[in-house]
C-alpha cells in the first residue's frame, strides 16, 4: 500500500476478470475514517482490515480497486465535507468507513442524495438503519440496539439486578444505554443512575465514579472506545470500584485494539460484542493468521468490520452491479459466512442480522485474552420507523 501526500491510495491492481459478469473497469472506494482524534486507532485499524478483505477476495472481483482516504478526525462537521468532497471531487463511486455515529447522522443525507453506497463499518446509529434508512447505506458491522439488547437479560439471568449505566454524551452513548436500560427493566432489573460524560472531553471520570459508587447498584454498565475506554478501565480499577461493583459493557471497552493499554485493570470485565478474536472456527483462526501476519496483532472488532466491509463490496461487484444504485441494491443482499459467523443484510433496513457473544477479559499465557462465556443468537433489529423504497 502506498500512500501519497494527497491522501491517494491503490489497493495495487487486484483481478481481472475471469468469469465474473461485466463490471466497471475499476471501482474507486472513498475509505472515510477517522485518521486523528479520538478512535484514531479505531480507524487505522478498519483501514488495515479493509486493506487485507480487498487483497484476500479481491481477485474474484472482476474489476480493480482504488482507494482515496479522507479523515473525519471524529467530527460530524468534518465527516460531512470530507464526504462531499469524495463524492463531488474524487467522484468515489462507493465509500465505506464511518466511526462515530455522529459522523454517519451527518452524513447521510449526502449519501443518499448522490446515490452514492456507503458500506458502514462501524458507527452503529440506530436511526441510519430506522427512520432515516437509505438504500444507500448498507451496515455491515453492528447497530447500537444490537449489541447491548441481549445484555439486560442476560445480566439478569446472572443475578445482577440493580445498575448505573454510563457512556459518553453522543447518539452511540445514548443509544446503547437506552437499549439496554430497556431490556434489562423489562428482564426484572432496576436502574439505580445513570451519567452521560461529555465526549471526546472528559480525561477524569472520578466525579462520576463516585456518584456511581454512592448508588447502591451491584454493577455498573457502560460503552467507552479508543482513548476513553482505556481511562475509563484504568481509573475504575484505581478507584477501587471493581472489587464492590462488577463492570458490564459493550465489548469496545475492552477491546483487543487496546486492552493491552489498559492492562490488569481490564481483568474480569464482562461484554457482549459481535466479534471476538478467540472464537475457534476455521474462518476466524485463518483470519486470525492473516491479519497477525500482515500488521502483527491480533484483529479486533474494527479489524474484522473493516475486512467484512472490503468483502460485502467484492460480493456486489462479482454480481456485475455498475452503478450507484445496482451497486447498493447488490450490498444490501450480502450474506457469507465470516470470522464472527454467519453475517447477512436485512434488506428491510440494510442492517447486518448477526450472533452477539458475551466474553471476559481474562489474563492468558500471552497476555489478556478474551474468554467466551456464551454464544447469543442472531440479533435483527426491527425495522424501527424503516420504509426501505422499492426499487
Ligand atoms: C459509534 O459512535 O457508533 C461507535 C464508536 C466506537 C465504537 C462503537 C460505536
Amino acid at each position: 500500500m502506498k500512500r501519497t501526500a494527497t491522501g491517494i491510495a491503490t489497493a495495487g491492481l487486484i483481478g481481472a476478470a475471469l468469469v465474473a459478469p461485466a463490471a466497471a473497469d475499476e471501482i474507486k472506494v472513498g475509505l472515510l475514517l477517522p485518521y486523528s482524534g479520538v478512535y484514531a486507532a479505531l480507524g487505522t485499524e478498519i483501514d488495515a482490515g479493509f486493506v487485507l478483505g480487498l487483497d484476500t477476495f479481491g481477485e474474484d472481483a472482476g474489476t480493480s480497486f482504488q482507494i482515496v482516504r479522507e479523515d473525519t478526525e471524529v467530527k460530524p462537521p468534518v465527516g460531512l465535507a470530507k464526504a462531499r468532497k469524495l463524492i463531488l471531487q474524487d467522484r468515489v463511486d462507493v465509500m465505506a468507513g464511518i466511526v462515530s455515529s455522529g459522523v454517519l447522522a451527518a452524513v447521510r443525507d449526502v449519501v443518499d442524495g448522490a446515490e452514492v453506497p456507503l458500506i458502514v463499518a462501524n458507527a452503529g446509529n440506530d436511526i441510519a438503519t430506522g427512520e432515516a434508512c437509505s438504500p444507500y447505506v448498507v451496515r455491515v458491522s453492528f447497530s447500537n440496539s444490537q449489541i447491548n439488547r441481549p445484555m439486560g437479560p442476560w445480566m439478569v439471568q446472572q443475578g445482577i439486578t440493580k445498575v448505573y449505566t454510563m457512556a459518553p454524551d453522543y447518539a452511540a452513548g445514548r443509544q446503547m444505554m437506552e437499549t439496554f436500560a430497556e431490556s434489562f427493566t423489562a428482564a426484572g432489573g432496576e436502574i439505580v443512575g445513570a451519567d452521560y460524560t461529555p465526549f471526546r472531553k472528559t480525561q477524569d471520570f472520578g466525579p462520576y465514579l463516585a456518584q456511581a459508587k454512592a448508588s447502591g447498584a451491584e454493577a455498573v454498565f457502560a460503552f467507552y472506545a479508543g482513548g476513553e475506554a482505556i481511562s475509563f478501565v484504568k481509573q475504575y480499577d484505581s478507584f477501587g470500584l471493581k472489587a464492590d461493583m462488577g463492570l458490564y459493557a459493550s465489548g469496545f471497552l475492552t477491546s483487543p485494539l487496546y486492552v493491552e493499554a489498559q492492562g490488569p485493570a481490564a481483568e474480569g470485565i464482562v461484554t457482549s460484542l459481535h466479534y471476538v478474536p478467540t472464537l475457534d472456527t476455521p474462518v476466524n483462526n485463518a483470519f486470525v493468521a492473516a491479519f497477525e501476519a500482515e500488521t502483527g496483532r491480533t484483529p479486533s472488532e474494527y479489524a474484522v468490520a473493516g475486512y467484512d466491509a472490503a468483502r460485502a463490496l467484492v460480493e456486489a461487484a462479482k454480481t456485475g452491479a455498475d452503478g450507484g444504485a445496482a451497486l447498493a441494491a447488490a450490498l444490501s443482499r450480502v450474506s457469507f459466512e465470516g470470522p464472527r459467523g454467519t453475517l447477512s443484510i436485512d434488506p428491510a433496513t440494510n442492517n447486518v442480522v448477526q450472533p452477539i457473544y458475551v466474553y471476559e477479559t481474562v489474563a492468558g499465557p500471552e497476555g489478556l485474552t478474551q474468554k467466551l462465556l456464551a454464544e447469543l443468537p442472531p440479533e435483527q433489529d426491527a425495522p424501527n420507523g424503516c420504509e426501505m423504497p422499492t426499487n
